[in-house]
């Protein structure tokens, strides 16, 4: 977690040199954009490709983990969506925002404590309906946050 230590201590010194607007905050865009690329997205892909069905080929096949490690993977990969959404709402990716930040961080905590308990059940539907739900409140937060909606690949056409 160094790294986001080094983020926050850049933002500090941006603020610095900011003179009068000193004391506004500043959303810092780089530190929730690793976040979002590094952590958040492939953890989602883990969760969305963890139900539902892909045709390709040879025929169709079931997505859902089939042994005790893979579901493992899919509630770890959950899990850490919860991590990341707490973190979201820390002053380093909070600052700057307006209230909703707070309020689809905490969404997206809820949706993802909700995904770790569905891969903890092996409970395919849950995972297959919680992803879908998860996949709105990504967007319901870019809608907001980003000019230039940027959405999350993997599982859109799971999750419609
Ligand atoms: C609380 C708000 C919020 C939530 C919730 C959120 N994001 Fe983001 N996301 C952002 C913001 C802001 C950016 C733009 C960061 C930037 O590039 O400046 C972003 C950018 C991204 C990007 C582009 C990163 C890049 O490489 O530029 C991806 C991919 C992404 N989010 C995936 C997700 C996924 C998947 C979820 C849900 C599991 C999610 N996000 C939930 C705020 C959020």
């Amino acid at each position: 977690m160094v790294r986001f230590t080094m983020i926050a201590g850049a933002a500090i010194l941006l603020g610095a040199c900011n003179g009068s607007e000193a004391e506004q905050a500043v959303p810092d865009e780089a530190a929730v954009q690793r976040l979002m690329e590094q952590t958040v997205q492939p953890q989602a892909e883990i969760f969305w490709n963890s139900a539902g069905t892909i045709i390709d080929e040879t025929g169709e096949h079931d997505l859902a983990p089939t042994t005790d490690e893979g579901w493992e993977r899919t509630r770890q990969a959950a899990a850490n969506i919860a991590d990341s959404a707490r973190l979201l709402m820390t002053p380093t990716y909070a600052d700057g925002r307006g209230e909703d930040w707070m309020q689809f961080s905490q969404s997206l905590v809820e949706i993802a404590q909700r995904a770790e308990q569905a891969a903890a059940n092996q409970d395919v539907d849950a995972v297959f309906e919680i992803g879908g739900t998860m996949y709105n409140v990504c967007t319901a937060c870019h809608q907001v946050y980003i000019s230039e909606d940027v959405p999350p690949a993997a599982g859109a056409e799971q999750a419609s």
